[in-house]
């Protein structure tokens, strides 16, 4: 098992390989859905993709959470929306996730999209689309981590959500 390079090492006793990797390596090989996180702004719509969101933080009130680099200029461009749009992306949504993840393109350019009376952007098609708010934020690392009451959620039960593991696009496949 290789050991986190910069963060423990096998010395410690706890019987981890020598082979380093570095934190993202392994994280990256944790399966994530794709949350496209995006708001109207009176620049217009803003947004980026993230495999960091994850739903049921609590049921009661519905809260779920997901962390943004400190060094995002999206989020310091969205932290102020009233009302933040969460579309988790579709089995055939990898265009969407290349282009919200893209530094020099339009991000909402022929993208299929709408806008709640609170200003939330949704993608069309997502197999599930929430409506949130931002209740905080608490620093961790090199990042903030994010936490969003849920206002509001559509799911299409029809639809497959992509899967990212590995720098790498998958489908889901039912075990049974
Ligand atoms: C698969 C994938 C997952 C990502 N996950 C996150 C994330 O969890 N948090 C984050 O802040 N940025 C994440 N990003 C980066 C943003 O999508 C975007 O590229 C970045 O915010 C661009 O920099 P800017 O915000 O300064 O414009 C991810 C990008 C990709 C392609």
């Amino acid at each position: 098992m290789a050991a986190f390079g910069s963060l423990r090492s096998a010395e410690e006793g706890l019987g981890l390989g020598t082979a380093a990797m570095q934190a993202e390596d392994v994280f990256a090989s944790y399966p994530s859905a794709i949350a496209a996180l995006c708001a109207q702004t009176a620049d217009g719509p803003v947004g980026f993709v993230v495999t960091s969101f994850a739903a049921g933080v609590s049921f009661d009130p519905p809260m779920a959470i997901f962390s943004a680099q400190k060094s995002s200029r999206t989020w310091q461009a969205l932290r102020g929306a009233p009302s933040i749009g969460v579309s988790v992306l579709g089995h055939d949504q990898q265009h969407a996730c290349h282009q919200l993840a893209s530094r020099s393109r339009d991000r909402f350019a022929k993208l299929d999209y709408s806008v709640t009376d609170a200003g939330a952007v949704l993608l069309a098609e997502s197999p599930l689309r929430m409506e949130c708010e931002v209740m905080s934020e608490t620093p961790a690392g090199d990042h903030q981590m994010v936490l969003l009451k849920v206002l509001g959620a559509q799911v299409d039960p029809e639809s497959s959500p992509l899967v990212y593991r590995s720098k790498g696009f998958h489908h889901l496949i039912s075990a049974g």
